[in-house]
């Protein structure tokens, strides 16, 4: 299949994206829309390295695609530095901007997601699985759960919900959901994690 799937597909949809908002809906090329694009960009890609497991679990076409995990994942964690990198700006830009309780909660669980996708990532190693152990290695990455989790509140909580009346925020956090939904259900019957098949 080829290692390069994964910047394709990443490429694909921030391609989708940019031509949703500067082309669909005809948005200027602003600093606000184009972190629209980097964020929502971002939980597509990193979704795309959660929702493979369970997938595969599901689907033997998918056992292929579970070596690609890493590189969703690592492509989605630059999206993720480069959406904060653009809010910082974004928010000095907006001096005035006032920031309500749902706003700075969400603020305070995206900070905390992205130091569990910081933390996965400088531990996406050969080095460290030696290092921690296979099964504690495992256990971190597993951690990721709980940050996609935050980042669903970190989306609803902003702006008092108003991406959940956005066609974006409701695609979006309806993938997050339906990877928790995949996730839990192969818990729940058990399935074992399928070995990763070389690319
Ligand atoms: C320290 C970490 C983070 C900070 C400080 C942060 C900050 C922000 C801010 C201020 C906005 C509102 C932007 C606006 O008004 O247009 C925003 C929007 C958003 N953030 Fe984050 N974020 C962080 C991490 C993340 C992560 C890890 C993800 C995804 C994995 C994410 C996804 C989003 C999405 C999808 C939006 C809505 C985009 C839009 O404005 O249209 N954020 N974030």
């Amino acid at each position: 299949m080829g290692k390069y799937v994964p910047y394709a597909i990443s490429a694909i949809i921030v391609g989708i994206l940019s031509w949703y908002y500067f082309i669909f809906r005809g948005f200027a090329v602003s600093i606000g829309f184009i972190n629209s694009v980097v964020a929502f960009s971002t939980i597509f890609i990193i979704g795309m390295s959660f929702i493979l497991g369970p997938l595969a679990r599901f689907i033997h076409f998918f056992r292929v695609w579970l070596a690609y995990r890493k590189d969703f994942g690592l492509i989605g964690f630059a999206f993720a530095a480069l959406h904060i990198a653009l809010v910082v700006p974004m928010l000095l830009l907006e001096a005035t901007r006032e920031f309500d309780f749902g706003d700075v909660a969400s603020l305070a669980v995206a900070a905390l997601a992205f130091m569990i996708f910081t933390l996965m990532a400088l531990t996406s190693t050969a080095k460290w699985v030696e290092k921690l152990g296979y099964d504690n290695w495992k256990n971190l990455q597993r951690l990721g759960y709980i940050a996609i989790v935050l980042v669903l509140f970190h989306v609803v909580l902003l702006e008092k919900g108003v991406f959940l009346t956005r066609i974006i925020g409701q695609i979006a956090v309806a993938f997050v959901l339906i990877i928790l939904l995949l996730r839990g259900i192969a818990q729940v019957l058990g399935m074992p994690p399928h070995e990763e098949i070389k690319v």
